[in-house]
């Protein structure tokens, strides 16, 4: 099955589906990458927090597949944030990745008082070519508004929860506006909302589970998206999502499941 792709701001390209690996341990982790690569996987989302970029590495050799033809994300942890502890902690992931770049490098999460360090640290990473293209995790609105102030370099991604039940219009119109690519994390609202009886209704109109249904609201809306699952069965079932579509009305009735429900923190505890 093809890859679908999308152009990020400076260019390159990133696949629109990829597997997300938290929590994910050891050779659990090894071997979920292992199966989706084989699928047709070819973005894999990590960061140092999830303790398992080591395992994705090794995954990622052993899959002989050239490091050209994998998209592989990690994320500055928080306590590492700050322009020189960023740098650091770039090396150290990359040292367990055994990889002589990523991607793409994303802040995890947007740090009180460390965010311009961080930011001009991605920056300098970028320059100096050890990353493919830098972006943010967790920024809404009022992050931005700050960063535009510091910032030469438009972040390439805004990693964010982003669900059906969590539509965010003002953020998806102002990434599409400044050429930021949304991409969604626990996507799938890590299954809490999959028994939602209107998803269940679509499920059942278009012949596919309810995670597939929620996977391609994203991509309807020209959002990127990582679901996790160490799963073989499921790994295969969120990549089926390429195969179908959504009518725009189907698409329109979703967006009003909103109901600001989250999983994560909600990032604006951070302002
Ligand atoms: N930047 C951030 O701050 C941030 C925060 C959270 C997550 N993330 C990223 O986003 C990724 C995905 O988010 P997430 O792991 O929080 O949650 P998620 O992808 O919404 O949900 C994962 C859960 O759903 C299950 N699942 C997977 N496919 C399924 C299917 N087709 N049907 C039913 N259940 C299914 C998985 O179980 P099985 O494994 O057993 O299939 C797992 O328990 C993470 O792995 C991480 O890479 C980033």
């Amino acid at each position: 099955m093809k890859q679908l792709f999308t152009t990020l701001n400076n260019g390159i390209k990133m696949p629109m589906l990829g597997l997300g690996v938290y929590d994910m341990y050891k050779k659990e982790a090894e071997q979920a990458v292992l199966d989706a690569l084989e699928i047709g996987y070819r973005l894999i989302d990590t960061a140092a927090l999830y303790e398992n970029e080591t395992e994705i590495g090794n995954a990622v050799i052993q899959s002989s597949l050239p490091r050209d033809q994998i998209f592989i994300t990690t994320k500055v942890g928080d306590n590492d944030q700050g322009y020189d502890s960023t740098l650091r902690a770039f090396d150290v992931s990359l040292k367990k990745l055994q990889m002589d770049y990523v991607d793409l490098y994303l802040v995890h999460w947007p740090i009180k008082g460390k965010r311009k360090d961080t930011w001009l640290a991605l920056e300098k990473l970028y320059a100096d070519k050890r990353v493919r293209a830098i972006g943010v995790a967790n920024y809404l609105m009022p992050f931005f508004e700050e960063l535009n102030n510091y910032a030469s370099i438009t972040p390439a991604i805004d990693q964010v929860e982003f669900t059906p039940w969590l539509f965010q219009k003002d953020l998806l119109d102002y990434c599409a506006a400044k050429k930021i690519q949304l991409q969604s994390y626990s996507p799938i609202t890590r299954g809490k909302k999959l028994d939602d009886p209107r998803l269940v209704k679509l499920s059942e109109k278009y012949g596919q589970s309810p995670a597939q249904i929620v996977l391609r609201w994203n991509i309807e809306h020209s959002i990127s998206t990582i679901p996790k699952s160490s799963n073989r069965k499921r790994l295969q079932e969120n990549f089926d999502i390429l195969t179908f579509t959504l009518s725009k009305e189907d698409v329109a009735l979703m967006d009003s499941f909103d109901q600001q429900f989250r999983i994560c923190d909600n990032p604006m505890e951070m302002l």
